[in-house]
């Protein structure tokens, strides 16, 4: 989930801390959404909303480097058209109907993002071919993180343990769904050329080059000068810093360790193997999965 700003976020955790576990979470069509951050007049009033051309759109799976993502458009879209995105967090699912209503008034270029599932993306970005950045992430390390997320953050239910936790995910039984369904679809996508996948691992490996990627695609021209500041402002540990003004204790918990492979202090050898089997049965062999270099960062 996206990073929120200190006095809504704070808010939400109180009702959180208010709500029984149980109750965090509500399915919609088969798919699991979290009942303070996501209500079902949320979902509704999204699916009507009026995408624009030129919104820039970020699309992720949850837990796959969304908020870093978020701070690089953010810093880009300043430094290079003066735009001061709003503070709210930029998940339109997160939005209730009237904030909605600000947003359809709000002057191009807006600033938007969701976790929903390509299916689930409001039809007039479809139609209006709002162009989308999709961040992906090794399901190994998609899976940790967002195991530690659900155990630090009382929005969403705690985890019963890693085990229980990982087991739901490979069912897809977490909020927001499969991953695997994810991945699928947007490998559906990869040849449209109004959609740009990058991952975690290709920002960890080359930061600048996947800023100067993000700036070119939406079509914000920056300078070597601009581009090295956002790259020093965007590592983790300038994030994590950051986020101690603003989210206090809870910046943590967004940004919270920010490497590739914590995966191999949880997984078991039966876990592991588990999902080198889903992904050789899903996405050995697609574009996506050659671009995730599976064997590099999973094994
Ligand atoms: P970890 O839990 O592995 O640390 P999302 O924003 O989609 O919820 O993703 C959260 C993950 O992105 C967390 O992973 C978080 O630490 C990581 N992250 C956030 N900002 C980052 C940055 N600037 N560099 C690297 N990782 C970052």
């Amino acid at each position: 989930m996206a990073t929120p700003t200190a006095k809504p976020f704070h808010s939400k955790m109180d009702q959180g801390m208010a709500m029984k576990d149980e109750e965090k979470l509500y399915k919609r069509d088969g798919t699991f959404y979290s009942t303070i951050m996501t209500p079902p007049e949320n979902l509704d009033a999204a699916k009507d909303m009026e995408a624009r051309e030129d919104d820039v759109f970020v699309v992720a799976y949850p837990k796959c480097g969304f908020n870093w993502m978020v701070g690089i458009v953010k810093k880009i879209m300043s430094a290079s058209a003066g735009i001061t995105a709003p503070d709210r967090p930029p998940i339109i699912e997160f939005y209730s109907p009237e904030v909605q209503q600000v947003v359809a008034q709000s002057p191009s270029r807006r600033f938007l993002g969701t976790h929903f599932h390509p299916d689930n993306i409001p039809v007039s970005f479809n139609t209006k071919k709002t162009k989308m950045l999709v961040v992906f992430r090794n399901p190994k390390d998609t899976v940790v993180s967002y195991y530690h997320f659900m155990n630090n953050n009382p929005v969403l239910p705690k985890a019963e343990s890693w085990d229980k936790f990982f087991s739901d995910f490979m069912s897809g039984d977490v909020a927001w769904g499969s991953y695997f369904d994810h991945a699928l679809a947007w490998e559906k996508r990869m040849d449209d050329p109004g959609v740009l996948v990058l991952t975690y691992e290709e920002l960890k490996e080359n930061l600048p080059e996947g800023i100067k990627k993000v700036a070119d695609f939406f079509g914000f021209p920056l300078t070597e000068e601009q581009l090295t500041t956002i790259a020093k402002e965007t590592t983790f540990s300038s994030m994590q810093e950051k986020s101690k003004n603003s989210l206090g204790n809870f910046g943590k918990v967004f940004f919270r360790k920010g490497e590739v492979g914590d995966w191999k202090n949880h997984f078991s050898e039966a876990q592991s193997k588990q999902m080198d089997e889903e992904f050789q049965k899903k996405l050995a062999g697609t574009k996506l999965g050659a671009q995730l270099k599976y064997d590099i960062y999973c094994k």
